[in-house]
């Protein structure tokens, strides 16, 4: 049992929709006792044609309910609504979602959801097709306009033996989102407007042929996801493949000169940018327009240097912005750190080694370290994900405290 859970003492509504997925809430409603939750079970009609009402109200906190209509209890709807700190359905099917979104109350969870002012968090499941519909793609817009969480699916094996997106996102990414909630940070960025970069960029030396870099955008695209979650409005310019979400408009671009001038069009604009991209340093100073031949011996390559988007950016910055850069260091991470934080006017530099084989290019962990002003915040190993979720909270409060977003 965790001590320490923003969980602890919280009662949370457990709403269960009819989907194969219902076995897991099982788990996720465990994983919630155990962080010191207090919660409610229940069930939607066609999630008991998956899952048993005893299986919830013999681990629950109390007993599961399936009706509206249950003796003793006229208003179970107004009741659990009202003294919930969060309803949390899982799993959310496309058909709870378009009840909730249209404000139909036909049973006790889509009743308990309109009925309440607490945060919702819908942990989406369903199969690839019915995720990709327009009804579905809007109906979740419909609902994270009107602030609840949404939490997209996995990709992985559905019911059926199929595999596609659609798989309920794990009990550990739930229950992390929730503690998020409770810890006050998950709104920290609503109604701001956030730039990330991502990717390393590619500097053509002839058609087929580029000086390239390590960078698998992972941390940078996880960056732009967590600054969607905390509610901001996000643009992802970014070297590597990335299907859209909502929340997220993505410019793709290639080299470091591309992703200046899409960068630098938009940034003043922004009240955070974060960048995360690998930008080459130099390129080829020419292009050869056709295939440049082995039988033509080795070429000489003569490099330039590529525009320091940071820098520039460090350059033109508005007083209401906050910027962030990186560093990728082999050696004397901090030092080089606050070096460039200086030199290219940076608020933020997150720093790591990318020596370390389990952080940096390619892994899905890191370990940074966040520098600023005169201090030093280390963050321990841990997925890009929280990394990402550490350093947006920590910005968000420091520019909270530091008046740079006034209004
Ligand atoms: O100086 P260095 O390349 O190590 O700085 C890394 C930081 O500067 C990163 O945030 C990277 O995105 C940014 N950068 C840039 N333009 C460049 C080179 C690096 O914006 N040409």
């Amino acid at each position: 049992m965790s001590n320490s859970s923003p969980l602890r003492g919280k009662r949370i509504v457990l709403g269960v929709g009819g989907g194969i997925a219902a076995y897991k809430s099982v788990e996720l409603m465990r994983r919630l006792m155990d962080c010191g939750a207090f919660v409610s079970p229940v069930l939607t009609k066609a999630s008991l044609r998956f899952v048993g009402e005893t299986t919830f109200s013999a681990l629950g906190s109390e007993s599961a309910r399936t009706s509206l209509w249950d003796a003793g209890d006229p208003i179970p709807h107004t009741r659990l609504g009202q003294q919930a700190d969060l309803v949390l359905v899982a799993p959310a099917t496309a058909d709870l979602i378009a009840r909730y979104a249209a404000g139909i109350a036909d049973e006790l969870l889509t009743t308990t959801l309109v009925a309440t002012n607490a945060p919702v968090v819908m942990v989406a499941a369903m199969h690839t097709e019915m995720w990709q519909h327009p009804s579905v793609v809007e109906n979740i817009a419909t609902l994270r306009r009107r602030g609840v969480v949404v939490i997209e699916p996995e990709i992985g094996r559905l019911a059926g033996g199929d595999i596609g997106v659609g798989r309920l996102a794990s009990t550990g990414s739930v229950v992390e989102i929730i503690e998020e909630i409770f810890d006050g940070s998950t709104r920290a960025l609503s109604g701001r407007k956030v730039l990330v970069t991502a990717g390393g960029t590619r500097e053509a030396i002839d058609p087929v042929r580029y000086i390239g870099n390590r960078s698998s955008g992972k941390q940078g695209i996880a960056f732009a996801k967590a600054a969607a979650r905390y509610g901001a409005e996000v643009t992802l310019v970014c070297t590597v493949p990335f299907e859209s979400e909502p929340g997220i408009n993505v410019i793709e671009v290639e080299s470091a000169q591309e992703m200046f001038e899409a960068v630098s069009d938009a940034a003043g604009g922004f009240d955070l940018v974060v960048m995360a991209a690998a930008v080459a340093d130099f390129r080829s100073k020419e292009i050869s327009p056709t295939k440049i031949k082995k039988s033509h011996g080795a070429p000489q390559l003569v490099l330039e240097p590529t525009p320091d988007i940071l820098a520039y950016l460090g350059s033109v910055k508005p007083k209401n912005q906050v910027l962030v850069g990186f560093a990728a260091e082999t050696g004397g991470v901090e030092a080089e750190a606050r070096r460039k934080l200086k030199d290219k006017n940076t608020d933020f530099v997150v720093a790591n080694n990318v020596l370390e084989q389990d952080a940096g290019f390619g892994v899905d962990t890191n370990r940074v370290t966040l520098v600023f002003e005169d201090s030093a915040l280390v963050l321990d190993l841990d997925d890009k994900r929280r990394i990402a979720n550490r350093v947006l909270s920590f910005v968000a409060e420091w520019a909270g405290k530091n008046g740079v977003w006034s209004d």
